[in-house]
């Protein structure tokens, strides 16, 4: 199907929506992030027992309709800044609304988190996802947000998150980001770090359920805590060496010493950022049989590799690199990991990038092994 197919009258499916198009943005590559957030959903119901939903921007209505249908949300606010999404969005939305389980508006989205700041309405679930950056949203989306609640955000301003706008980035997140491999990750930990700062800022704290990055957009999963949890330990920086590839966390005490600790050249640094783990481990151990169930395999495969990725170092290692720097062909993906946990590393494939490890290695490790191997 094409990505925007705006034909009126024709009926699209996705779970368990049907819903038209027309002239709303909808982008079928991006099922995976509602299939994502429609498990964590479904989570929260059972654990909690309610279910009420803003959806920021909602485009044609097919996140309201999923989390109406498959998570059964007692309340959904569906929203769009565009007025002209009116027609398709309330025929899409007509059952919810004639239900009395959706209220629609045509508002900027921070007027929404505004509002239900004002009125103390707070949300179990606040989906925010907009184009290009999420930075407006961070702190603002939050005070729409019920303490344990969920928030979802997303970005799609992958040039500045993975330093090809470093300028940008210091607007966006007060953090310099530079360019490196492993920069996809570094986007997702910029996101993080920044709604972590703007939640610590509040006297709270959030707590990444998961982050994922679908090849062109960022989307990050967080629980709102009544407690800040930033440290400088979790919020700091990440240095790469470009002479060796290896990369090292930096911590703030540690700004004045940022050479590479295998040859001292001078690192590359990109933060403050997001350290703490990319997923919380036991919340997507339990999304897995709910996606079996559901017969969402693709999602079953993506969540395991999730769960073993989520407390490794914040940065990946790409095969490209591994096989450029060891002047060798590329070595296979699984037998590199293989070999590195014989040798007692751990080691595991990362949902970031299908052409690189997470590893707690040091690349010079990664060349000596992917040398074996042939
Ligand atoms: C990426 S599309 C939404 C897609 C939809 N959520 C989905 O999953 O198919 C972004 C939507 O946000 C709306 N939008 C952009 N800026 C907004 C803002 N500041 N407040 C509310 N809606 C906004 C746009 O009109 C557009 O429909
Ligand atoms: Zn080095």
């Amino acid at each position: 199907m094409p990505e925007t197919d705006r034909e009126p009258f024709i009926f699209h499916t996705e779970g368990q929506a049907k819903f038209q198009i027309g002239n709303a943005f909808y982008r079928q590559a991006s099922q995976v992030t509602r299939d994502l957030g429609v498990l964590a959903a479904m989570l929260y119901k059972s654990d909690t027992g309610s279910l009420r939903v803003i959806d920021a921007m909602t485009g044609c209505g097919v996140r309201t309709l999923r989390y109406w249908l498959e998570c059964g949300a007692d309340w959904i606010w569906a929203n769009d800044s565009n007025p002209e999404m009116q027609p398709i969005l309330e025929d899409n939305l007509r059952g919810a609304i004639a239900s009395k389980h959706c209220q629609v508006t045509y508002t900027d989205a921070n007027r929404l988190f505004f509002d239900c700041y004002n009125r103390r309405d707070y949300y179990d679930l606040v989906d925010v996802d907009g184009f290009g950056s999420a930075a407006s949203y961070l702190s603002t989306a939050l005070r729409a947000t019920k303490i344990g609640g969920l928030l979802y955000l997303t970005s799609t301003d992958g040039r500045t998150a993975t330093g090809h706008a470093p300028l940008n980035s210091l607007s966006a997140y007060g953090a310099y980001a530079r360019c490196h491999p492993a920069s996809q990750e570094q986007a997702l930990r910029l996101l993080i770090g920044g709604i972590q700062q703007a939640a610590a800022s509040m006297g709270l704290g959030v707590e990444p359920i998961f982050s994922l990055f679908t090849g062109q957009t960022y989307r990050i999963m967080l629980k709102l805590n009544a407690k800040p949890c930033i440290t400088s330990i979790n919020y700091g920086f990440l240095g790469y060496c470009h002479h060796c590839g290896d990369y090292q966390p930096v911590s703030w005490q540690k700004l004045g010493k940022v050479s590479c600790r295998h040859d001292d050249t001078p690192l590359i640094v990109s933060g403050p950022m997001w350290l703490g783990q990319l997923h919380s481990a036991e919340q997507i151990r339990r999304m897995q049989p709910l996606a079996q169930q559901l017969g969402w395999l693709q999602r079953v495969k993506l969540l395991a590799i999730m769960e073993s990725e989520a407390d490794f170092p914040p940065y990946f290692y790409t095969l490209g690199e591994i096989g450029r720097r060891g002047k060798m062909d590329i070595p296979k993906r699984s037998h590199l990991i293989r070999s590195l946990q014989a040798l007692g590393y751990r080691a595991t494939a990362t949902h970031i990038n299908a052409q690189a490890i997470k590893t707690d290695a040091d690349i010079a490790t990664c060349i000596r092994i992917g040398r074996l191997l042939y």
